[in-house]
């Protein structure tokens, strides 16, 4: 297949950032998509629909002329939200769903939360007015290995929690793992996962070849090959609980490459590519549309986008860095020639 058209996709889990950086994100994020989820973890989180207010209208500010795209908002749970504010956030019509992330779990995460267990309150809020719980599947003790941290994190926090919360939809973000897979597989509807495309295209091998690769450094970091072809066959399974989610975390380059570098793999600027890459591998493009276009949107209860995308085959050369007012990104596959171009 050299060409393919389909309907104009959404990005359900996105970092934005601001200032400066905001800009580029945006810029890349509307080339390709109509809508995106956009994660709350600003180095001043946002906890409340106020502060998602302002933070919106400075993205909306940020999108190149001509360009539509709509900015889908989260509120940053903490161990102050209360249920008031779930309620405003709901009458809000711009904020979408309520990040969790546990304390210290990833990038600006420390405002997360302590105790999930405190704030059964505001999950039973969430439940009972259609506010869906964003998650970081991760648990946060160090005594865990890192590579174990999604499992032990869905058997010992999120069952409780589906369970408590059977009508709660839950989206376990960035999955890494067959166990998520499992997981997800065995709830209810409600339940969902995104699926980034670097976890459909590396492996953990992919962080050490031919020496460490800070770029490719996200958190939940890589896993396995075997659990890469499990994420690769939920994708292209045709099941409506995955859907995209890029995870795009743009980083200066210089605090990726660093003795303490920062989580985070920067995809937007080519992210349907990647993609269609990874459904190519495995004769699944006639697949690539449902995940794309169609079943974040319907677990979200949005109307489906009405433009195209169309991607061919043209080979496209990835740009060693992005510059920004603020330094440089060093983007996924930099450098490197992809097979698939993707237009408007
Ligand atoms: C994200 C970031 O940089 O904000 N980093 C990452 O590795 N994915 C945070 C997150 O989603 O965990
Ligand atoms: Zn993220």
């Amino acid at each position: 297949m050299n060409e393919l058209i389909i309907r104009q996709p959404d990005d359900l889990h996105i970092h934005l950032r601001d200032g400066d950086l905001m800009s580029l994100a945006v810029e890349h994020v509307s080339a390709q998509f109509q809508r995106a989820i956009v994660m709350p973890n600003l180095s001043l989180p946002v906890v409340s629909t106020t502060m998602a207010a302002k933070y919106r209208a400075r993205i909306l500010s940020s999108i190149p002329a001509g360009r539509t795209f709509s900015p889908l908002m989260t509120l940053y749970l903490t161990d102050r939200t209360t249920p008031a504010e779930i309620r405003a956030a709901k009458g809000s019509g711009f904020v979408y769903g309520v990040k969790y992330y546990p304390a210290g779990a990833t990038t600006n995460s420390d405002s997360g939360v302590t105790d999930l267990s405190a704030r059964y309150n505001v999950l039973a809020e969430m439940s009972k007015c259609g506010l869906p719980l964003l998650v970081h599947g991760e648990v946060t003790d160090k005594s865990v290995d890192i590579f174990d941290r999604e499992k032990v994190f869905i058997d010992s926090v999120l069952s409780k929690i589906v369970t408590e919360f059977p009508e709660l939809k839950v989206i376990l973000e960035h999955i890494t793992t067959s166990d998520a897979v499992d997981f997800v597989d065995s709830c209810s509807e409600n339940v969902a996962a995104t699926i980034t495309a670097h976890h459909l295209l590396l492996n953990r091998n992919d962080l050490f070849k031919g020496g460490i690769k800070p770029h490719h450094y996200c958190l939940p970091i890589l896993k396995r090959e075997t659990h890469r072809l499990a994420l690769v066959r939920a994708a292209t399974s045709g099941s409506p609980k995955y859907f995209l989610g890029t995870d795009s975390a743009p980083h200066e380059k210089g605090t990726k490459e660093a003795a303490c570098g920062c989580a985070g793999v920067y995809t937007s600027h080519a992210a349907m590519e990647f993609y269609a890459m990874a459904f190519e591998s495995v004769g699944a493009l006639d697949r690539l549309e449902g995940f794309t276009s169609h079943y974040g949107a319907k677990f979200y209860g949005l109307p489906l986008n009405e433009g195209y995308v169309k991607l061919i085959k043209n080979p496209q050369k990835i740009v060693d860095q992005y510059s920004y007012p603020g330094g440089v990104v060093v983007p996924f596959k930099a450098g490197e020639t992809l097979d698939w171009c993707c237009t408007t």
